[in-house]
């Protein structure tokens, strides 16, 4: 384990996800890179009401407070660690990850940094965690998310479950952020296994 880990936000739905994955996992690593689209900025706004925007981009308005350990990298900038693989860290998490951005990684057009740290996650045998959203699903859609599986990455769609009577939204999009802490090995307390 290196301590480091690479999120990516991007403008799907389920903004809620990404809030409580990022505050958390910022408890778990001395460094995460966080690459967040033009379009999640917008998406971030609308659903979490927060005063977020392109000019104003930063963790402290993305998050409504500063977060220990992450890092805002420019969607277009290339010279930065997560571009290489020659920089260590523990993998790549989407979340959300939208159809667009999934079906740029399954196509191999790694145009932005969020692409190439995606591919660069899968050719050094990284986990790369996507949390898609959208439904309907098209075909393309569908076989995109199984050439990404081909190619090694874990899809943990933005399905919330219903079967420990979750009493509020937090506590349901917490059914999401836990599977994705599982597959990071990292402890889920804040949302039991279960029957445990
Ligand atoms: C309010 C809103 C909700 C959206 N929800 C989704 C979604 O759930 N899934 C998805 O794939 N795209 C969704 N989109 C469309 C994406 O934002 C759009 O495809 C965008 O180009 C994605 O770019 P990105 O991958 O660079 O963030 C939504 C757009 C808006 C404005």
């Amino acid at each position: 384990m290196t301590g480091r880990l690479v999120v990516g936000i991007t403008g799907a739905s389920g903004a809620i996800y990404a809030d409580r994955f990022v505050r958390r996992a910022a408890n778990h690593y001395n460094r995460i890179h966080l690459i967040v689209t033009d379009q999640a900025v917008e998406v971030f706004s609308t659903e979490l009401c927060r005063d977020v925007s392109k000019a104003n981009l930063s963790v402290q308005s993305l998050f409504g407070q500063n977060v220990q350990n992450v890092e805002l990298v420019q969607q277009n900038q290339f010279f930065t660690p997560p571009a290489s693989g020659s920089y260590a860290c523990d993998g790549m998490v989407i979340v959300p990850c939208s159809m667009g951005t999934l079906g740029r990684i399954a196509n191999g057009i790694s145009n932005d940094l969020m692409t190439r740290a995606a591919d660069v996650a899968l050719k050094e045998s990284r986990k790369l965690i996507l949390v898609p959203r959208e439904s309907p699903l098209n075909l393309i859609m569908v076989r995109n998310m199984a050439a990404v599986i081909e190619a090694g990455a874990t899809l943990i769609p933005a399905m919330p479950a219903w079967y420990h009577r979750p009493s509020n939204l937090d506590e349901l999009a917490d059914t999401v952020v836990a599977r994705i802490f599982q597959h990071l090995d990292l402890p889920r307390e804040f949302a039991p296994e279960w029957m445990v």
